[in-house]
């Protein structure tokens, strides 16, 4: 069994966070979101994996390189273009050969992991298993419609306007090496891609086995910058406290805190967790640091409150004001407009940002 991990694509509801770097590398509590699915492969028993990469690449060479550290065997699969998921399949094709895979979008995070969609897979050997979820808006979704009587999968619909399932497409699937030969089939939708939802359902339509596995805890599909924040909370929820760094004897730890080495909490900072800080930071004084806040490595964070918050490595914040639900770039700096005369917001704003000051 293979995996095949897609980091391609532009990511662009993720603009400007995604115009330097590889949306894939953006940090979900301390940990590049690429890497949830790495392990997850990992820990089904996989050992090879291929990384689909596009047009930004950025980031995710330098982090995995060839997978020896995460004691697997990494090969990366160009796609210049995100021309469909179905297209990352016809394109891994010299990679995959003729063994089964497990097919991962690497935007998505995911509590359970995938071992129990390959364990099923394998045990009644099937052609394909699709990863679905139940969710509350359907026709945002690829959707799952099932025989009510077999639970056997009728149609496979991207974003239906009149949902007849709420189950959607995690992003997750397994497939054996006759989903080459349906990849072939297909023809672009029309957003101009090749859809893999089409690809399986000639899968169904040739009658072979496939079948839908359900998640169990939850699930987070990362497009948006709101999805950031909540797959944050989601995996903060989780996380163990654990102290590397100094805590001062006049700072507040309340919940789980994890610190890294050669990071200080001044005197008098309240944390609030579940809260994750990086290593080699500066914390305080006069610091409030809320629940489901992330903040990378070597960050200096004075005179602020910061609640439910993405701090990316290398920023500095120190401006007397509070700040929530943000997503804050890599080597940022945020400072205050009190002590300059004229008084008034100083900005550098790169494209298709967004503040509300
Ligand atoms: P999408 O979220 O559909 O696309 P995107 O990541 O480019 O984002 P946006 O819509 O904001 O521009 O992609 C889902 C996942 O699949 C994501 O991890 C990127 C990956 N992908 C590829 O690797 N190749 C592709 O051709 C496409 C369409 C997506």
């Amino acid at each position: 069994m293979k995996g095949l991990l897609l980091a391609g694509g532009h990511g662009t509801r993720l603009r400007p966070l995604t115009y330097t770097g590889n949306k894939h590398m953006l940090p979900i509590a301390n940990k590049p979101m690429l890497l949830y699915g790495l392990e997850h492969l990992k820990n089904a028993g996989i050992n090879e994996v291929g990384i689909i990469l596009g047009p930004i690449k950025e980031g995710v060479v330098e982090t995995i390189g060839d997978g020896s550290k995460f004691d697997l065997k990494v090969t990366y699969i160009d796609q210049p273009d995100p021309l469909g998921l179905a297209h990352a399949v016809k394109v891994s094709r010299d990679f995959i050969l003729d063994e089964p895979f497990v097919m991962y979008l690497g935007d998505n995070l995911l509590k359970q992991g995938v071992a129990d969609f390959v364990e099923i897979f394998t045990k009644n050997k099937l052609d394909c298993v699709i990863g679905v979820s139940p969710v509350k808006d359907p026709s945002r979704f690829g959707i799952a419609e099932l025989d009510e009587k077999t639970g056997g999968i009728i149609r496979l619909v991207e974003k239906p306007r009149e949902p007849k399932s709420n189950l959607a497409l995690i992003g997750v699937y397994t497939f054996n090496s006759s989903i080459f030969d349906a990849v072939n089939r297909i023809k672009p939708s029309w957003r101009n891609e090749l859809e893999i939802t089409d690809a399986i359902q000639i899968l169904v339509n040739d009658g072979r086995k496939v079948e839908v596995e359900r998640v169990s805890g939850w699930w987070k599909d990362t497009g948006k910058p709101e999805d950031l924040l909540e797959a944050n909370q989601l995996v903060l929820s989780d996380l163990k406290g654990s102290i590397n760094g100094e805590i001062s004897e006049k700072a507040t730890v309340t919940g789980n805190l994890g610190l890294g080495l050669g990071s200080r909490i001044k005197e008098g900072v309240n944390i609030r967790g579940p809260a994750i800080i990086g290593d080699n930071c500066q914390i305080g004084p006069n610091v409030y640091i809320g629940p489901y806040t992330s903040i990378g490595e070597d960050c200096i964070v004075k005179d602020v409150e910061i609640e439910n918050s993405i701090v990316m490595k290398g920023s500095r914040i120190e401006n007397n004001k509070r700040i929530v639900d943000s997503l804050i770039g890599a080597y940022s700096t945020i400072l205050s407009a009190e002590s300059i005369r004229p008084r008034g917001y100083k900005l550098v704003i790169g494209e298709r940002s967004f503040a509300q000051i």
